[in-house]
């Protein structure tokens, strides 16, 4: 006897659904906590606002604030499907946008950790954190260069027969172009 009702199969087929929604809430409530609660003092440039820690290094912690602005804000913008297909030059716009800021902000992040003066350990860390800023970045840039994304599933533009999805990727051999629907 099939002890599998009909009923159950919705509710897994949504799960894969809601999984990375509830990680997308969880990554933008901690980081509009982190915006809310850490960044705006240093928005006002005095050594009061900034304290004894961090005045002697606004020259870095200010650049690296408004770039850190500019790609936290910015950045979950660039998964929004609905911006990739019906707004591509904003969606363009936005990637450069969000790379100045990394680069801006990432730089910085190096500034930070060499002057930071609590251990060589915390300093190797947070530069780390900045090596992985940059790195990511730049995978991303990269991908973007060599076209190696895979477009929009509703993408109106992708042409589909035969139960074969053309999915123009430039630079890969023409055999590996498509893949068939599930189901
Ligand atoms: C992975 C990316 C990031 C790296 C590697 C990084 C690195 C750093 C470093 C090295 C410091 C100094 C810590 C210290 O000296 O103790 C710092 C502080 C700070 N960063 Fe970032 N950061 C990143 C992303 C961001 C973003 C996106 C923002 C958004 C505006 C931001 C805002 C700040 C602020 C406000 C501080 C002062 C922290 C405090 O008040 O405790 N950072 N960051």
């Amino acid at each position: 006897m099939n002890s599998v009702s009909s009923q159950s199969v919705p509710s897994q087929a949504g799960m894969p659904r809601l999984l990375p929604r509830v990680a997308w809430v969880i990554v933008l409530s901690v980081a509009a906590f982190f915006l809310v609660t850490r960044v705006p003092r240093y928005l006002v440039l005095t050594a009061q606002s900034y304290g004894p820690y961090f005045w002697p290094r606004s020259s870095w912690l200010l650049p690296h604030v408004l770039g850190g602005l500019l790609a936290i804000l910015i950045g979950p913008l660039q998964f929004w499907s609905r911006i990739r297909r019906d707004h591509i030059q904003v969606h363009r716009w936005s990637g450069r946008v969000y790379l100045a800021g990394v680069v801006v902000g990432g730089i910085a992040s190096f500034g930070l950790a060499a002057t930071s003066q609590v251990t060589l350990t915390y300093a190797a860390g947070l530069a780390g954190l900045g090596v992985a800023w940059l790195t990511t970045a730049g995978m991303a840039l990269a991908a973007v260069l060599h076209r190696n994304f895979a477009p929009a599933v509703d993408d109106p533009q992708l042409r589909c027969h035969d139960g074969v999805r053309d999915v123009p990727r430039r630079g890969r051999p023409s055999g590996s172009q498509g893949h068939r629907h599930q189901g």
